[in-house]
């Protein structure tokens, strides 16, 4: 049966030609409608059912195909087929976010940007599913639930008061890190071409003698860092919600390809245990001081999606899409994102997700799965469904280079971080006084105390005692703004 030949008139779903489009069947011209309109009633279910659940976070977001290619030499550390040579040339896909609002929400408020990256490799489709910030709010997928919650509506009202926010993160000190970025002027950045991107987590990575590093992935933007003030995201998001959709659709219209520059930093794998800040904690960063960044290759995006819903929509990335030659880490936030994103995906999309053109891996694929809620593949035919077997069926290779992961301990419930005051504030010290200038700070305490205007005093002064644990400046220039009426509106959520 050929999809190929092109139809010259409109037909119903199985191929009835429509004679008449205009006009429903009723009884005589002023009659009532007549139940076996077979057209009218197969349009009006099937609009019924065109909305699929959002991403219940990261809902609003836009994406386009492109190429990442390999600039520099890292099979050293890494066997990943991918980088196995200079100029090798990989077909990617992006998608990139906001993640508290829902999927109508502007593309302009102040909220991390989702960064997904996969790679449709010869070997597998590789994910990296990760941020504009190097961190996160939490280090223990426990509180990730709960972390969510306050950035979305409050359950009576369907509002979204910024006090719920301040009340969850006055009691979670190792948010404070990426709090600050939120606030800072990246919080708002104009769209993805002017941002960066971090793969965030603690990776792996072994090369082909089995040797292990442990890996942080970076993707600096080469258009610039462009950042919208507060004022201008909160105009944008009245005057123009998709903004950050229509930059990036726009500019791979206009053929001007927006591109990345990958690194990698690098930490030998017996570093990590006396590194002086937890290699696996994603409220912290490796300095770039300790861990130079290696260059690693180009990604451009050059392709914008044929249909938004079929390729943008659909696209369904998980941390756990790896292949030989990137791991994992201990990192207790990755080990749980490894399960929680397909979960979503079976929720959200079906069994068979993996079926949609976007999340296809572009390379051979022999699986046992079969059946499943809309298989159309060819769910393999009347080949062998069952393993192992002597009838030809597919079989393992028995080869990975992986070196086995070191484990110990007894299973418990253990705060593995050591958490005294350099621990919460080290990094948000360095940040403070050494990357934001005077005029930064003062644009984040603005931000922030705009934010905490809804919160009660108990709240407003756990989070004080934060900020001056950073520098008693920071704690000064919010308190000093939290009863003056704002300069500007509040943000938007
Ligand atoms: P560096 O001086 O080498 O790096 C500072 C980093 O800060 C650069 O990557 C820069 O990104 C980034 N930056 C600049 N302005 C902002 C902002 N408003 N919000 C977020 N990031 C910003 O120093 P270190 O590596 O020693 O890091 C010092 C501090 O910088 C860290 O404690 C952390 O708070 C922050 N940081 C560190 C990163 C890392 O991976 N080491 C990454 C991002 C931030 P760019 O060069 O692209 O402008
Ligand atoms: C989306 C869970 C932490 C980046 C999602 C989705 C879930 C989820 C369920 C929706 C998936 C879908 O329906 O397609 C979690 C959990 C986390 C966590 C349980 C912590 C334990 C993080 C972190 C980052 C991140 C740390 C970045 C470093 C993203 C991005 C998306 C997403 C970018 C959107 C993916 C897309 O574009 O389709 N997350 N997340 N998440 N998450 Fe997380």
């Amino acid at each position: 049966m050929s999809q190929e030949k092109k139809c010259p008139f409109q037909t119903q779903q199985f191929g009835r030609p429509v004679d008449n489009n205009q006009h429903s069947q009723t009884a005589g011209p002023r009659g009532p409608m007549l139940m076996q309109d077979v057209h009218l009633v197969e349009k009006m279910a099937h609009f019924n059912r065109e909305r699929i659940p959002e991403r219940v976070v990261h809902a609003k977001g836009y994406g386009a195909f492109g190429t990442f290619t390999v600039t520099n030499d890292i099979t050293e550390y890494c066997m990943a087929d991918l980088f196995s040579e200079v100029g090798k040339r990989t077909e990617t896909f992006a998608r990139f976010s906001t993640v508290g609002g829902e999927s109508g929400s502007a593309d302009t408020a102040r909220d991390p940007r989702g960064f997904s990256m996969k790679f449709y490799t010869d070997e597998g489709v590789w994910d990296l599913v990760g941020n504009n910030t190097p961190i996160f709010f939490i280090r223990d997928p426990l509180k990730f639930s709960d972390f969510i919650r306050t950035q979305k509506r409050e359950p009576q009202s369907h509002l979204k008061p910024h006090w719920r926010r301040w009340d969850f993160w006055g009691e979670v000190p190792e948010a404070l890190h990426q709090v600050m970025f939120l606030y800072g002027d990246r919080g708002t950045p104009k769209s993805a071409r002017f941002m960066n991107g971090y793969g965030s987590h603690t990776f792996s990575v072994y090369n082909r003698e089995g040797i292990r590093h442990w890996v942080k992935f970076h993707f600096k933007t080469e258009q610039g860092i462009e950042n919208f003030s507060a004022d201008e995201a909160i105009k944008l998001a009245g005057e123009a919600p998709d903004y950050s959709t229509r930059d990036l659709f726009d500019a791979i219209d206009a053929g001007d390809f927006p591109k990345w520059k990958m690194h990698i930093q690098v930490m030998p794998e017996s570093e990590a245990a006396g590194y002086k800040w937890h290699p696996f904690d994603l409220t912290k960063v490796w300095p770039h001081q300790d861990y130079p960044l290696i260059e690693v290759g180009t990604f451009e995006l050059n392709r914008n999606p044929s249909n938004y819903f079929q390729d943008v929509e659909q696209a369904a990335f998980e941390p756990g899409n790896l292949v030989e030659g990137i791991g994992l880490s201990p990192d207790r936030m990755l080990q749980n994102r490894v399960l929680s994103y397909p979960d979503a995906h079976r929720y959200r999309l079906g069994v068979n997700y993996h079926q949609i053109p976007v999340n296809q891996p572009q390379c051979p694929c022999e699986t046992y799965h079969r059946d499943g809620t809309m298989r159309v593949d060819g769910n393999g035919g009347g080949s062998v469904d069952y393993e192992p077997n002597k009838m030809g069926g597919p079989k393992e290779t028995g080869e990975s280079i992986e070196p086995p992961m070191p484990v110990h301990g007894d299973g418990d419930r253990y705060d593995e971080f050591e958490c005294d005051d350099q621990d919460y504030y080290g990094q948000p010290k360095i940040f403070w006084n050494n990357v934001l200038d005077a005029d930064a700070r003062e644009r984040l305490c603005i931000a922030i105390s705009n934010s905490m205007a809804d919160s009660p005093q108990s709240i407003r002064d756990k989070m004080l005692k934060q900020f001056a644990k950073v520098h008693p400046e920071f704690a000064a220039g919010v308190e000093s703004r939290l009863d003056t009426p704002a300069d500007e509106p509040l943000p938007v959520a």
